[in-house]
C-alpha cells in the first residue's frame, strides 16, 4: 500500500471510517497515516475537482466531483463546474455565487484564468484577438480585486463545497486527522509568475492550510498524459499501448491548447514513459470560437450588438448557452443553418437575423469560418510537435485528444484528416476527456506515476560578472572586481545559462554555483540577492535586457552570521573588501513541480526562494 509518511510527530487515534476500502483498525500510527489526494483543475471555462485516498491504487478508485451545486446544469452530472463568480455586492443577494449557481443576467466574472498570465511574451501559437478582450469587455476584473483574488474567492467556494462533501462522505472527524495532499494543475506554457499566482490563490482559498497538507503544482498536460497512457496500458485495455510508441497527448482546453509528446519505454506491470520533445501550447482554446462569433456579430451588426449589455453577450449569457450548445455538437445534426439566441438586436440586417424569434441565424459556413482559424492553429502546434519528433528519427504513432474542446466532433474530424495524410498517424479521443486532467493529477499524487524524464521548456539562469573586453564591451557598464586577479580587474554583467530549453530533466536534476560578491568594511547590510531569469527563445540571449528575458525570482544570501575575519580580503580605496563565497542551487525536476532554488555558504542554507513577481 502506497503509505507515505508525514510531518505529524505523535501518534493519533482515529475514528471508524464510514465508506470506503479503509482496512480495518482504528490505530494508525502517524508514520502510515491514510491522507486524502486531492486535485483542482482550475480551467478557463471549467474547473474540476479529483480526490482519492491513499489507501487506493488505481485509476478507478479516483473520485471526480460529478454533482455540482446549482440549477445552471443542462444534465444531473457534470464533469466540471463552471469557472465563473457573481458577488452579492453587485448583485441582488448575499455572499457569492459560483459555478452553476451563476444565473444569465447576473454580473459575473469568467475567464479570469486569463488574465493571471498577462505578463507573458505573445506565443507563436496565440489568438492574436487576446490583447482585445478586456478592451472588448469580455473580460473585466471586480473593482479593487486582482485577477489572483478572483481566482482565489472563486476556488474559495469549490473548497468549501469539495470539503464539506468529504466531510459527509468520510466523517468530519476523520477529514480533521486526514493530511490533505492537493495537486493544482497549470498550463505547462505558463511562466512561473503565472503557475505561482494559482498555485498562491488555491492555498489562500484554504486547499492545504494545516501545517500537515501539503500543495503541489503540475503541468496540464502531464496530468493529461498520466491518465491517457494509464488508461491505454491498464492491462486488457482495447489497441493498447506498445513500449516503444511515440504518442502526442492534445489537451484542447477552453483558454489553452497543450502538447506533449512521449516515447513509451515500458507498460506493465510499471509504466514508464519520457518526454520525447519540448512541449508546445498557445492561447488558442475553445473561448476564442465565442471570440469569433463576438467579432463577426459586431461585423454583422455594428452598434446594435456592440452596445448591448454584457450581460445578455458575455459568456454565461442565454445567448452564448444557447451559442455553446450548437458549438458542442458542431457539424452533427447541422444543416444549413441554426438560430441562437434569444438577444434583441434593433435589426437591418434580416439575412441573418430572425426577427419574429429574436435569434441570429448562422449558416453552416459562417460556423466553419469560427472554428477555422483555431483548429488551424491546434494542427500548427501538431504539425510543429511532429516535425520535431521527426528531427529525432521518431514517428508519432498515436495522438490523444483530451479537454473539453478535445471533445470537438469538428476538431476530430478536421485533424483526423490531417493525421491520415501525414503519415497514417491514429487519432483517439477517450470517454470523458475533460475530466482526463484532473483524474491524472490526483493518479499523479496517488501512485506517483511522472515521466521519468521531461524536456525543459526555458531556459534558466542568473547574471554573472565577467571579464571586462576592451573595445567589444560598453565601459560605463563595467564594474570593479577588487579580487580579480589581474591589471584590468573591469568585470561586466552577463547572463549565464544554467539549464538550457531542451535539456533532460528529472527528479534529480540540480545545477549549482559557487559565487561571490564583494562586502565592503562598514557596510550594514548582510544580505545580497541573485535575481533568476527564463527565457522561452530556442536560443537565449546574453543580455538580462532582452525583451523576452522575465525575471522569475530571486535567491537571498543572508550572510549576517558569517564572521567576516575568516573570509579573503583585500583594499579598494582605501577601504576593506571581503570576498562572500556562496553556493547557488537550483532544482529542476523538484516533486512539488516549482523550482526549488536556495543559497549555502559552506554546509550552511542561507536563503531559500523568495518568489517576487511584478503583479
Ligand atoms: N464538444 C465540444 N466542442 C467544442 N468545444 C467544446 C466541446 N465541449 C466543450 N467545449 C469547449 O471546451 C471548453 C471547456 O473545456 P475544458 O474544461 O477542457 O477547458 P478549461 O479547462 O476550462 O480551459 P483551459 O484548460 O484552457 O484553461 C469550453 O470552452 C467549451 O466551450
Ligand atoms: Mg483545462
Amino acid at each position: 500500500m502506497p503509505f507515505e509518511p508525514d510531518s505529524l510527530p505523535h501518534e493519533v487515534e482515529l475514528p471508524n471510517r464510514k465508506f470506503g476500502k479503509l482496512p480495518n483498525r482504528t490505530l494508525l500510527s502517524a508514520s502510515n497515516r491514510i491522507k486524502c489526494i486531492l486535485s483542482i483543475d482550475y480551467g478557463t471555462t471549467y474547473t474540476g475537482i479529483s480526490y482519492v485516498f491513499s489507501n487506493e491504487s488505481e485509476l478507478n478508485d479516483i473520485a471526480t466531483v460529478q454533482t455540482w451545486p446549482g440549477d445552471g446544469r443542462d444534465r444531473d452530472f457534470e464533469w466540471k463546474t463552471p469557472t465563473v463568480i457573481a458577488y452579492g455586492s453587485e448583485n441582488n443577494f448575499q455572499g457569492v455565487k459560483w459555478g452553476f449557481m451563476v444565473e444569465p443576467g447576473m454580473k459575473s466574472y469568467s475567464w479570469t484564468k486569463l488574465l493571471l498570465d498577462k505578463n507573458a511574451p505573445k506565443g507563436k501559437y496565440d489568438d492574436p484577438t487576446l490583447t482585445n478582450i478586456v478592451r472588448k469587455g469580455m473580460m473585466e476584473l471586480p473593482k479593487g480585486k486582482s485577477a489572483q483574488q478572483v481566482c482565489e474567492d472563486y476556488l474559495r467556494e469549490v473548497r468549501n463545497f469539495v470539503f464539506a462533501r468529504l466531510d459527509k462522505e468520510n466523517g468530519a472527524d476523520f477529514m480533521k486527522l486526514t493530511p490533505m495532499e492537493c495537486w493544482i494543475t497549470v498550463p505547462a506554457t505558463w511562466l512561473d509568475e503565472a503557475q505561482d499566482a494559482t498555485r498562491e490563490a488555491a492555498k489562500g482559498a484554504g486547499f492545504a492550510s494545516r501545517s500537515m497538507d501539503s500543495i503541489n503544482v503540475i503541468p496540464e498536460p502531464e496530468a493529461a498524459a498520466i491518465c491517457a497512457l494509464k488508461k491505454l496500458t491498464a492491462p486488457g485495455a482495447p489497441d493498447s499501448l506498445k513500449a516503444g510508441e511515440d504518442i502526442m497527448i492534445c489537451d484542447c482546453g477552453g483558454g489553452t491548447v497543450d502538447l506533449t509528446t512521449y516515447s513509451v519505454t515500458a507498460t506493465y506491470p510499471l509504466l514508464d514513459f519520457e518526454e520525447l520533445v519540448v512541449g508546445e501550447g498557445g492561447k488558442c482554446g475553445a473561448t476564442y470560437i465565442d471570440r469569433n462569433l463576438h467579432t463577426l456579430m459586431t461585423t454583422r451588426f455594428g452598434e446594435s450588438f456592440k452596445k448591448l449589455d454584457p450581460k445578455k453577450t458575455g459568456p454565461g449569457s442565454k445567448f452564448m448557452q444557447s451559442f455553446e450548445r450548437v458549438k458542442r455538437d458542431f457539424p452533427k445534426g447541422f444543416d444549413k443553418e441554426k438560430g441562437i439566441g434569444p438577444l434583441k438586436l434593433v435589426s437591418k440586417n434580416p439575412a441573418h437575423y430572425d426577427d419574429d424569434d429574436g435569434t441570429v441565424k448562422l449558416s453552416l459556413a459562417d460556423m466553419q469560418s469560427l472554428f477555422d482559424p483555431v483548429i488551424s492553429q491546434v494542427i500548427a502546434l501538431v504539425k510543429a510537435q511532429v516535425q520535431e519528433a521527426s528531427k529525432l528519427n521518431h514517428d508519432i504513432d498515436r495522438i490523444v485528444l483530451v479537454g473539453g474542446f478535445g471533445d470537438s466532433p469538428y476538431l476530430f474530424e478536421k485533424l483526423g484528416a490531417w493525421c491520415k495524410t501525414n503519415g497514417g498517424i491514429k487519432l483517439i479521443c477517450p470517454p470523458a476527456p475533460q475530466a482526463a486532467i484532473a483524474r491524472g493529477a490526483a493518479l499523479r499524487g496517488l501512485a506517483g506515476t511522472a515521466p521519468s524524464l521531461k524536456k525543459q521548456r526555458r531556459h534558466y539562469g542568473y547574471e554573472v560578472g565577467r571579464t571586462f573586453d576592451e573595445g567589444v564591451d560598453d565601459a560605463t557598464k563595467a564594474y570593479i572586481d577588487p579580487f580579480l586577479d589581474q591589471e584590468d580587474q573591469r568585470r561586466i554583467q552577463e547572463m549565464v545559462w544554467k539549464i538550457a530549453k531542451g535539456e533532460n530533466v528529472t527528479t534529480k536534476t540540480v545545477r549549482s554555483q559557487s559565487l561571490y560578491f564583494t562586502h565592503k568594511e562598514g557596510s550594514s547590510s548582510f544580505t545580497q540577492t541573485v535575481e533568476l531569469y527564463s527565457c522561452n527563445l530556442d536560443t537565449a540571449p546574453l543580455s538580462v535586457e532582452h525583451e523576452r528575458v522575465v525575471q522569475v525570482g530571486e535567491i537571498k544570501v543572508d550572510y549576517s552570521e558569517v564572521d567576516l575575519n575568516t573570509l579573503e580580503s583585500t583594499y579598494k580605496d582605501g577601504k576593506k573588501c571581503y570576498k562572500m563565497e556562496f553556493d547557488v542551487r537550483i532544482e529542476f525536476g523538484a516533486v512539488k513541480g516549482i523550482l526549488v532554488f536556495s543559497s549555502w555558504i559552506g554546509k550552511r542554507q542561507v536563503g531559500t526562494a523568495s518568489l517576487s513577481f511584478a503583479k
